[in-house]
């Protein structure tokens, strides 16, 4: 480990969920359209559905961008039918993975400490997970913010703590506020910092700075590549979760030309 206390500038990270959407051909076609824009200085990811990682792994094979699934199994292998293990996700050369996105916690009832188990596996698994957290419109309108990020986030720092100082510490946060997703409602710049920034000083009250500083946070909920400058313009915002304008190759280019600032 270095000596140095100097903190690099977090990188930002673009990344596609596509969620239940795709075919063999439109697969091809989103990727083949954005490619080009990808570059060094923004990371990139995509995350399709199961079936499509074979596919996608060979599309995307030397282009510079990871790819992942949109959800793993905590457990290891057994009788647990229609799930999926970090280890054949390592088979397929998945490096990210999405853990707790809401749709996950709403339509299957998948509990803060549920995905703080995936969070932990796909950790121990040199995978990284991308936990997503936010809030509803409801709890938001009654001031529950900061109690709902903390209670979605604490069993994961907990659970994923013995990782920090062995190297093997490669979380990424996403803050997607539920009003924001598909609806074309963003949060303001504002209010996403405003949680972002929360987020970090739990980090760094739980685990210190240097993991604070080095933990990318990124924003999901309605970014299109006409707010996502702004958006990303934030101390505490490392780029964006995607979901509709991920299914654009053009849109998808447009917000990472915004992340390249
Ligand atoms: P939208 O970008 O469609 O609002 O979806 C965000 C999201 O849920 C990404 O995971």
């Amino acid at each position: 480990m270095s000596e140095t206390t100097e903190q690099k500038p977090r990188k930002k990270l673009v990344a596609g969920n596509w969620k239940m959407n795709g075919s063999f051909d439109s697969n091809e076609a989103l990727i083949l359209g954005f490619l080009a824009e990808v570059d060094d200085q923004v990371d990139v990811s995509v995350f399709c559905p199961f079936p499509y990682l074979t596919q996608v792994a060979k599309l995307l094979e030397d282009q510079g961008v990871a790819y992942g699934a949109q959800d793993v199994s905590a457990k290891a292998s057994g009788a647990y039918t229609g799930e999926v293990s970090v280890s054949m996700l390592n088979e397929f050369g998945v490096t990210q993975v999405l853990v707790g996105h809401s749709e996950r916690r709403q339509y299957h009832a998948e509990s803060s400490v549920a995905v703080a188990e995936k969070a932990v596996v796909a950790m121990a698994g040199g995978i990284t997970p991308i936990v997503c957290v936010g809030e509803t419109l409801a709890e938001r309108q009654a001031g529950l913010v900061e109690a709902v990020i903390a209670s979605q986030l604490d069993p994961v720092i907990e659970r994923c703590s013995k990782f920090v100082g062995n190297g093997a510490w490669n979380l990424v946060i996403a803050y997607e506020p539920v009003w924001a997703i598909g609806t074309g409602v963003t949060a303001s710049p504002e209010q996403a910092q405003e949680v972002h920034a929360m987020i970090r000083a739990r980090l760094n009250a739980m685990l210190g700075s240097e993991v604070a500083q080095s933990t990318r946070i990124l924003y999901g909920g309605s970014v299109k590549p006409g707010n996502a400058s702004e958006i990303f313009a934030k101390v505490d915002i490392d780029g964006g979760l995607i979901g509709g304008a991920a299914l654009s190759s053009d849109e998808f280019s447009g917000i990472i030309r915004a992340a390249r600032g």
